[in-house]
């Protein structure tokens, strides 16, 4: 025998409006995706894409570097902190010990072969800079360099290192930004779109080309 109170249409079991009458048909709705067939893989890192930073790192005695950093991320809003990880093999990893400071580059479609190139080439062989022709500005907290031709500059101070096994992750709090002044409008709106931010997925660069939504759209009144 079937007890189950009759469900009115639209309505669900727990007595929430189904989403069929609330969302519209087609693009970005919640109704309209398909069930998906999936493999089941070993663990492994599976979150994409993320930013692909160049981290600029210096020792006491003031030499410089870049580092390519994909595994990276935001930690807390306030106070604002930031997490990088690094292997402890990568030249880079004595000066972010030695300093404590680095500074988080964002990265662009314009700065995507710099980008890969700090990730595949190490600063015991080459000078960074000098090789990719970039421009060091001073940065106002950090002994590390800005990267000049980048939109978007983070200066952090590490407050802990946490060795997790091939990577340490380095948890810095933000000290200081510095933003392009190119991408603000009139009334000092960032457009950080305008600089073509670059992502990394699955071993790919990628530039951002569509705008889906803006945050909170989903519940946004029509
Ligand atoms: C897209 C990309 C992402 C990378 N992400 C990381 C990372 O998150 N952590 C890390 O230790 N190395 C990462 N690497 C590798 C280093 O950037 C690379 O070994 C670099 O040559 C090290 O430079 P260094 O020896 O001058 O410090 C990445 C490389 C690329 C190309």
């Amino acid at each position: 025998m079937n007890n189950r109170k009759p469900v009115m249409k639209n309505q669900s079991k727990t007595g929430r409006k189904s989403a069929a009458k609330q969302f519209p048909k087609g693009h970005g709705s919640a109704v309209h995706k398909a069930v998906q067939k999936k493999q089941q893989w070993k663990p492994g890192n599976m979150v994409y894409p993320v930013p692909a930073v160049m981290v600029t790192v210096a020792d006491k005695q003031g030499r410089d570097n870049i580092i390519t950093v994909a595994w990276t991320g935001t930690v807390c809003t306030n106070p604002p902190m930031v997490y990088i990880s690094v292997r402890p093999e990568r030249y880079s990893y004595h000066m972010l010990q030695e300093t404590g400071e680095f500074v988080m580059n964002l990265t662009t479609r314009e700065l995507a072969f710099a980008t890969d190139y700090c990730g595949v080439k190490s600063g015991r062989e080459v000078d960074k800079f000098q090789e990719l022709h970039l421009t060091r500005q001073k940065g106002a907290e950090v002994a590390p360099p800005l990267i000049g031709e980048s939109p978007v500059n983070i200066e952090c101070r590490i407050t802990e290192c946490v060795p997790l096994g091939s990577h340490h992750m380095f948890l810095a709090e933000v000290v200081a930004v510095h933003v392009s002044e190119i991408y603000m409008d009139k009334k000092g709106a960032f457009h950080l779109e305008q600089a073509e931010p670059m992502v990394y997925s699955h071993g790919k660069y990628f530039d951002l080309n569509h705008v889906l939504g803006t945050f909170g759209y989903s519940i946004r009144k029509r």
